[in-house]
């Protein structure tokens, strides 16, 4: 089955509910579910996780592809943001999506900017948000519409009698304060909607996939390395209930050739509030999220992982 294009909000609406009945009663185990896979394009061989996990445990798949200019502060960055949907119709297809939604700007936001919009409050401030003033907001509004245009109109209950929606959307770990908040969202403004974390994925020398990463030299990638060996350095301590010793993960960042600390944090995986009580000289008991942010030649790149 190949995958279908859609551009506007109503056909998407119509591809969704006949595929939907058309597989309902098919006999598979989560026949009737919907999976979405919101991205902005681009589309890397993490995006292709999201939506392989997608394609595994729903019976019909929408990703949508749109460049949100409400979640860019600079104009320049939105306008030299990639835009492959050739290649991401194709990757997307390749995965077993069934629909691809790719909506212009006007279709999303047909009265020009929204004049209300979804905060992430102060949870949306810190880190990620400290550098990119407004970025969380405007992701959480597309991601609030996109949850709303792409709900199936019937068999919100899952076929499995749980109760639980029969509608998921899929979210790169990669990301873990949009995860953070799309899950606060989603839970303090109960929308009907399970939120399903992929595990980051890295290429064979570590480093996460990113969308920006095709724009570090060949050195500059040898030196962005060094993000995934610091949270590596923590995981190792955090793993065999070391204190963690913050700094030296620090200064093996700043001794890379070109690398820029933003920060080094050991976070609450939920609320992303700093654990400043676990980066003591005391054993590592418990649960944490180590979250990273550096500056590698011109491009900022972000990493994280779980420590305990
Ligand atoms: O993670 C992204 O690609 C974007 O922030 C998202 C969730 C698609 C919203 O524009």
């Amino acid at each position: 089955m190949s995958i279908a294009l859609v551009t506007t909000i109503a056909e998407l609406k119509a591809a969704t509910a006949a595929l939907l009945e058309e597989r309902a009663g098919a006999g598979a185990a989560e026949s009737g579910t919907l999976g979405l896979v919101p991205t902005m394009g681009a589309l890397h061989h993490g995006h292709a996780a999201l939506a392989r996990a997608a394609v595994e445990e729903n019976s019909v798949v929408v990703a949508t592809v749109f460049i949100n200019p409400l979640q860019f502060g600079d104009p320049g960055d939105l306008a030299r943001y990639p835009r492959t949907t050739e290649a991401d119709l194709a990757l997307l297809g390749e995965a077993g999506v069934d629909i691809m939604f790719a909506p212009s700007v006007e279709e999303m936001y047909p009265g020009g900017e929204p004049m209300v919009r979804v905060t992430g409050g102060t949870m949306g401030e810190i880190h990620e948000g400290a550098s990119r003033p407004g970025h969380f907001d405007g992701a959480l509004t597309v991601v609030s519409k996109l949850l709303h245009v792409g709900m199936p109109n019937t068999g919100l209950a899952a076929p499995d009698g749980s109760g639980r929606p029969a509608y998921r959307a899929y979210f790169g770990q990669k990301d873990a304060q949009q995860l953070a908040l799309v899950r606060r969202m989603v839970a303090d403004l109960n929308f009907p909607v399970d939120i399903v974390a992929v595990p980051i994925i890295r290429d064979a020398d570590g480093l996460a996939s990113s969308s920006r990463n095709r724009f570090l030299s060949a050195e500059e990638r040898e030196s962005a390395l060094v993000l995934s060996r610091a949270l590596e350095l923590l995981k190792g301590r955090a793993d065999a209930h070391e204190p963690l010793d913050i700094r030296s993960a620090e200064e093996l960042v700043r001794s890379a050739p070109g690398v820029e600390l933003d920060y080094l944090e050991v976070v609450d995986p939920d609320t992303l509030a700093v654990r400043a009580e676990l980066c003591q000289d005391t054993p590592f008991t418990g649960q944490a999220l180590a979250i990273i942010a550096a500056k590698v030649g011109p491009v900022r790149l972000i990493d994280n992982v779980l420590l305990g």
